[in-house]
């Protein structure tokens, strides 16, 4: 057997025995502001998102009042400025708008018409997930339902199978 299948077979015995776990994370939808209608002034947004962990694919929701307010994506410049015109994309829609954060950055958003200059801005910190989560053998603390006995059978069936 070639080395790559056999490299995908041991992992897949690892996972099946609990030895490595992949963490397989659903996207998060965060409520900008805390509540369903909170994209409005004197909200905290920057307090609301150091409690908030952003990670790729995961989604925002705005809730607000269409008819006066909107959400703008802009530049950090722009953000720090409260400038609304040359803004990267306009999120507006029908005020309870979802936005996928598909990448690993900073974004930026404010509302236009004067709101940011009332707070209404906010700066989100998009990571990458954690994908695989270290084998039990690396780390000090063992996984759960990898027992000694399963991390030994599974030692063993590494060695012979890479010697065979
Ligand atoms: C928002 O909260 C942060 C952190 O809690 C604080 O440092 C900041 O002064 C607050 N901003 C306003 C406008 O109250
Ligand atoms: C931000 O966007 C504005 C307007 O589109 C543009 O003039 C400015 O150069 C941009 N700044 C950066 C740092 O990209
Ligand atoms: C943003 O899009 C909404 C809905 O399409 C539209 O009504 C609004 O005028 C747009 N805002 C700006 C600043 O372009």
């Amino acid at each position: 057997m070639e080395v790559k299948r056999k490299l995908i077979l041991f992992l897949l015995m690892a996972i099946t025995m609990g030895c490595v776990r992949i963490e397989g994370r659903d996207p998060t939808l965060h409520r900008v502001g805390g509540g369903r209608y909170t994209w409005s002034p004197n909200v905290n947004f920057t307090k609301w998102a150091s409690h908030e962990h952003f990670y790729k694919g995961d989604w925002l929701y705005f809730g607000f009042d269409k008819h006066i307010h909107n959400v703008l994506e802009v530049n950090k410049t722009n953000y720090d400025n409260c400038i609304d015109t040359g803004f990267m994309k306009n999120i507006t829609r029908g005020g309870r708008d979802v936005f996928q954060l598909l990448e690993a950055r900073p974004y930026y958003f404010l509302c236009g018409r004067g709101f940011c200059f009332q707070g209404m801005k906010i700066a989100i910190n998009v990571e990458e997930p954690t994908q695989i989560v270290p084998p039990a053998v690396l780390s000090n603390k063992a996984h759960p339902s990898c027992s000694d006995t399963k991390l030994f059978v599974f030692l063993v069936s590494v060695l012979v199978w890479t010697f065979m």
